[in-house]
């Protein structure tokens, strides 16, 4: 019996010195004190021990169920705080590692443009109207007073879908759609993309417009000139001055060609302005009483003026670049620069 309680002990010593883990030691464990464990059979053979000799074999026993459950005791101490050392290893933060860069969004510098624009305008108590971008001929040329067969046809390349259906080349069509619908008096401003079979350095097949449009009683060229001269002035600065030149639109009689004091040189002549002191700006003009009657309104009793600057051409003014087609290469490290 002493030999067997030593084979066991030894056993159970070897196999515990060998163990490298957590997993392995419960198997161990169970092996030796579970209830089919070595050590409970041991304790079974003690009904075969003689009396006088129990008291010291039943001692050895648990000399060695003591001994073992110390070591599995400690060993199991030992693989607890490697796992949680090896844990938290894993998991350490390296303050000292540099941070991923949270990119911050800008506003794109021609919808900076836009919204200057809206704002300016609202203040002037002016609506914000949208219309279709694939539109129909008659609200984009023939209600403009553009005939089929109009020359001015010539000035804007169309995108046309089907005969009666094109990409709108202006935003002046929401003047029809508004017209059309209300009497007046009214403002509105329609900002939004336009489409023509155009492309260079200062054209692009798609590109902005902010149309507007005022009618009611008594509205003159006088009001027209007042209202620009404020919203360039927003955009330009507060001494840009502006001038009209004779032009000629359909829809609108006069028309002018509005230009404004370069931004750059203040009227002095510059590179930018190529000397002249001015920037050409956009076209407006009064509302041809041909294109009220066409929409129902009595060119008696109300006249109106309309303007509708290039908004890309805007951005380029107000950040002084020579070429357009820089705003939309969406290079952010050009964009984050402009205004
Ligand atoms: N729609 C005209 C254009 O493209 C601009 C304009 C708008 C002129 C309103 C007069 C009045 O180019």
């Amino acid at each position: 019996m002493r030999e067997k309680i030593n084979e066991v002990y030894k056993m159970a010593k070897e196999s515990l010195n060998g163990c490298k883990d957590l997993n392995s030691l419960n198997i161990i464990r169970v092996q030796y004190l579970g209830k089919q464990g070595e050590i409970t059979a041991l304790l079974k053979g003690m009904k075969d021990v003689s009396k006088e000799e129990k008291p010291e074999i039943g001692q050895l026993i648990n000399n060695a169920r003591c001994e073992i459950e110390n070591e599995i005791e400690t060993l199991q101490k030992k693989f607890e705080e490697e796992e949680l050392a090896n844990k938290l290893n894993g998991e350490k933060i390296d303050i000292s590692e540099p941070s991923k860069v949270v990119e911050k969004g800008e506003i794109h510098p021609l919808n900076k443009v836009f919204d200057k624009l809206i704002d300016c305008c609202v203040a002037m108590g002016f609506e914000v109207v949208t219309g279709p971008e694939i539109e129909y001929d008659y609200y984009n040329f023939e209600a403009l007073n553009v005939p089929k067969d109009h020359p001015a046809r010539d000035m804007q390349d169309s995108f046309y879908i089907t005969d009666n259906i094109l990409m709108r080349t202006q935003t002046s069509s929401v003047q029809i759609r508004t017209m059309e619908n209300r009497k007046p008096p009214f403002r509105i401003v329609s900002p939004g993309r336009t489409y023509r079979a155009d492309s260079d350095a200062t054209h692009s097949p798609v590109f902005h417009q902010f149309e507007g449009l005022v009618v009611d009683e008594n509205i003159s060229m006088i009001d027209l000139k007042s209202m620009l001269t404020k919203m360039l002035s927003m955009l330009f600065g507060e001494n840009t001055k502006i001038r009209f030149r004779p032009s000629y639109f359909p829809f609108t009689e006069p028309s002018v060609e509005v230009d404004a004091t370069c931004p750059s040189c203040g009227g002095e002549g510059c590179k930018l302005c190529k000397g002249t002191g001015y920037m050409e700006l956009l076209g407006a003009g009064m509302v041809n009483p041909k294109v009220l009657e066409n929409c129902g309104i009595d060119s008696k009793k109300y006249t109106g003026f309309a303007f509708g600057p290039g908004v890309d051409r805007l951005a380029m003014v107000v950040n002084k670049i020579p070429d357009l087609r820089m705003m939309f290469e969406n290079d952010t490290k050009f964009l984050e620069q402009l205004k």
